[in-house]
């Protein structure tokens, strides 16, 4: 029974068995393809980082949860703000410059040589508490306001002992005993600030501060530096560099 023939006449003697045997083929085959194609996306990791970042960026949004956001401060001869005076608070001092950009980007096309770029990232709190977080949050404005015409660049550098203490003892410092919070909050919504971290980036700084405001609040946020300088907080600051800009 094993010859093309005998083959042909079982085909006319028992079509329904060979149709069952036909039909228990086709499943094998399909089960084996689908086993294939299961086993191999572990493998893959292209498709499997996909789907991973595709869940992260969901996270993101969902949370609505705030993206780390690298600026550059570029100081040269052009720019949208006019370096009114670069004044050496503490440490060294930086080059005179004209006129400072601020570049939402870590690594900015510069069409001249700059005197000086300095890199910041904004980050999470490290410090603020919920209550405090809710009374920033209800009185902050953003930056960009067309009447905030004045500006201040202050990059800060903090001291090893700074850095060599533990979180609840900076935290105790910055706030329980220099009230560095409640002290800004009594100039909200006048003033409007953004944070940059630049310890991590390995820069000359630790933190580069921003701030925008109407020109008649100058006088407040001169009160506002030098209250902030006269706290414990910052006899942990050993480099500061105090940026006064015009926006024109
Ligand atoms: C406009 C009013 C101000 C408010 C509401 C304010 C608020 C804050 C808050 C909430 C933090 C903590 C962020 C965290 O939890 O990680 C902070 C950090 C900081 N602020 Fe202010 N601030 C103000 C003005 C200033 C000024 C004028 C300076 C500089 C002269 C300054 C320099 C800093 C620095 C260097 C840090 C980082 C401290 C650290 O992490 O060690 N702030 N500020």
């Amino acid at each position: 029974m094993s010859s093309p023939g005998s083959f042909a006449f079982a085909l006319l003697v028992a079509p329904d068995e060979l149709l069952l045997l036909a039909f228990v083929l086709f499943s094998f085959l399909i089960l084996v393809a689908h086993l294939s194609c299961v086993m191999s996306i572990p493998k893959n990791h292209s498709t499997f980082s996909a789907q991973t970042s595709s869940k992260r960026s969901l996270r993101a949004m969902e949370s609505e949860e705030p993206q780390p956001l690298l600026v550059s401060f570029i100081a040269s001869g052009q720019g949208a703000w006019r370096i009114e005076r670069i004044d050496t608070v503490v440490g060294e001092s930086l080059p005179a410059a004209d006129r400072l950009e601020v570049v939402e980007s870590p690594s900015p096309s510069l069409s001249v040589a700059p005197a000086w770029v300095l890199r910041g990232v904004t980050s999470n709190v490290r410090y603020t508490n919920r209550l405090e977080l809710d009374a920033l949050q209800q009185s902050q404005e953003p930056l960009n306001r067309p009447l905030a015409t004045r500006a201040a660049l202050i990059p800060i550098r903090k001291t090893a002992a700074w850095w060599n203490l533990a979180q609840d003892e900076r935290r105790r410092i910055f706030e329980e005993q220099s009230h560095h919070i409640a002290i800004g909050l009594e100039y909200l919504p006048a003033i409007a600030r953004r944070l940059h971290h630049s310890r991590e980036l390995h820069e000359p700084f630790d933190f580069l501060t921003w701030f925008e405001y109407a020109p008649e609040h100058s006088d407040a946020f001169e009160q506002l530096v030098l209250r902030l300088r006269n706290t414990e907080e910052w006899h942990y600051v050993d480099r500061e560099i105090d940026i006064r800009l015009v926006r024109s």
